[in-house]
């Protein structure tokens, strides 16, 4: 192709479309298809609480949980685990714990506000076939952890990294998750018999869905919007202006 000429990634009506010129091109970056993919993960995937009964294809929820522990961690440490939990008597005891911390939850809030977080829905835990709590080992491969020494919380950090890979790789499969942090987890480390050590840092509920929300429910429900990406954007210190460089965002709300 003739440099300078704009390459278009023609992708499905909500995803950006990626235009740049053939001396941007990188040898190492990704075919239009393959970034076409990975970018409809990151826009599609959605927080969800509604599920279907149809039960998840072990092999399938396998190369889930494959792509989520092939997220990078600190000092190579993995310090995941990830509980699969189907036994209806578990997911009622987990529902127990989030019924009374969203009741606790709910007190934070008053008036219209109250109102309105009483009518969201904020869990699927007896509704998705699948739950999966994922805990941090705080303690995997000893006290001294390459990369650690500053700050301790990078192996939470690395755990919140594969929840994201999971989630993102559920999303290309067509398998819905929720995350659901209003929790006891004292009371869910009681219940799932985890030791002291290990610290719980998801609750994800897991399952097909009947459809996949288009926006953030919490944005469809008027509890929050999306934030402009530009105003996030700081140069060279706090609140920095920019001066020779400036960040391009071509059309950020195309892609909700
Ligand atoms: C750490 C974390 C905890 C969350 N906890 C809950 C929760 O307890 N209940 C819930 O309904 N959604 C929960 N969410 C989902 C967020 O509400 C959701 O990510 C946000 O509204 C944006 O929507 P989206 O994920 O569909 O883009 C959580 C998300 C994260 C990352």
């Amino acid at each position: 192709m003739v440099s300078g000429i704009p390459v278009t990634i023609k992708t499905s009506a909500k995803i950006n479309s990626i235009e740049q010129s053939e001396d941007n091109i990188s040898e190492h970056e990704f075919s239009p298809g393959k970034k076409q993919g990975l970018y409809e993960a990151i826009y599609k995937r959605r927080d969800m609480r509604h599920f279907i009964t149809k039960p998840i294809d072990p092999e399938k929820l396998g190369r889930i949980l494959d792509a989520a522990h092939h997220a990078g961690s600190v000092g190579y440490m993995q310090p995941w685990n990830f509980l699969v939990i189907t036994d209806p008597a578990v997911k009622n005891k987990i529902a127990l714990n989030f019924k009374n911390a969203n009741e606790e939850a709910a007190q934070k809030f008053s008036g219209d506000r109250q109102k309105l977080y009483n009518s969201l829905k904020l869990e699927g835990i007896q509704d998705a076939p699948v739950n999966i709590c994922v805990t941090c080992d705080r303690t995997r491969f000893g006290p001294n952890v390459l990369g650690r020494s500053t700050v301790f919380e990078t192996d939470l950090f690395s755990t919140c990294c594969a929840v994201q890979n999971l989630w993102l790789a559920a999303r290309a499969e067509g398998i819905a998750v929720g995350w659901v942090s209003i929790l006891s987890h004292d009371q869910l480390k009681e219940d799932l018999d985890i030791p002291d050590h290990i610290q719980p840092v998801a609750y994800l509920c897991i399952g097909h869905t009947e459809a996949f929300y288009s926006k953030p429910m919490l944005e469809t429900a008027g509890w929050a919007q999306r934030l402009p990406v530009e105003k996030l954007i700081y140069y060279n210190k706090w609140q920095g202006t920019p001066t020779d460089f400036k960040v391009y965002f071509p059309d950020s709300t195309k892609n909700d």
